[in-house]
């Protein structure tokens, strides 16, 4: 296995392939290099909370590093981040991990592959699901921060564009929100408004956080209660009480 530091070097040293004439990163890669630092730092306290041994921390959190590789590329091609007009960033990640030869770990070439997938396919040993599982808790975690950052920094009121046009002041759809309630994978062509979008990250926190130390987390920093008040501001169905009050009896049933 490639050891930790090593994965940091070569991956610094590809992300800076990217860099403009004055050592600056596009914003918008900069943005995904802030991101894989935070989901590193999930990972680590998940691994610690969860008193991983030295293997499968240093396992997970090569493959939290390397989740998503492929987006600099993406973005260089595409001129996009959304994998329905160019590529699944995780199939092209994995791709780009394993043609580099930055580590032939089977277990961390998988959580690369399989971290946007709805459910996790069952080719895993037990070590090689912990390490998927955490990067995926990881990541939402930082998707959390990350739409509260674009609530509080974008008009999302005024422009459409800061959430991909989605309906700002419509209610949530039926689908997603009896999906939600059941457990169920929400099928995301039914998100059309943007209580949709929130709604499934509140369903993340009902049954999407692998770890009881992600649900901490999630309960730590607030993200639900931001959910509950930000979902208040844009909608008045009773759906968004019931939901939360689940997600809020899921995350504090493990203190
Ligand atoms: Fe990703």
């Amino acid at each position: 296995m490639t050891a930790l530091s090593e994965l940091v070097r070569l991956y610094d040293g590809y992300v800076d392939t990217y860099r403009e004439a004055d050592g600056r990163l596009p914003s918008m890669m900069e943005l995904k290099r802030v991101h894989t630092a935070k989901v590193v730092e999930n990972a680590e306290a998940i691994a610690d909370g969860e008193a991983f041994s030295a293997e499968e921390r240093e396992l997970a959190l090569a493959a939290a590093l390397l989740h998503d590789t492929g987006r600099y590329e993406q973005l260089k091609r595409y001129n996009t981040f959304r994998d329905s007009e160019s590529v699944d960033h995780a199939v092209f990640s994995h791709d780009i991990v394993k043609a580099k030869g930055w580590t032939g770990d089977d277990r961390v070439l998988k959580a690369v592959l399989y971290h946007n997938r709805r459910e996790l396919p069952d080719d895993l040993d037990p070590i090689g699901r912990k390490v998927a599982e955490t990067v995926r808790d990881a990541d939402k975690l930082d998707i959390f921060r990350v739409l509260e950052n674009q609530v509080e920094t974008t008009d999302w009121r005024g422009d459409s564009r800061a959430f991909w046009n989605l309906k700002v002041s419509a209610p949530p759809s039926p689908e997603v929100v009896s999906a939600i309630g059941e457990r169920r994978p929400v099928d995301y062509q039914y998100i059309r408004s943007l209580a949709d979008f929130v709604l499934i990250q509140v369903g993340w926190m009902i049954s999407g956080l692998c770890f009881k130390t992600s649900m901490k987390m999630c309960r730590g920093r607030g993200h639900l209660e931001f959910r509950r008040r930000f979902l208040h501001e844009i909608t008045d169905d009773p759906s968004v009480d019931r939901l939360c009050d689940i997600a809020f009896e899921i995350l504090t049933s493990h203190d």
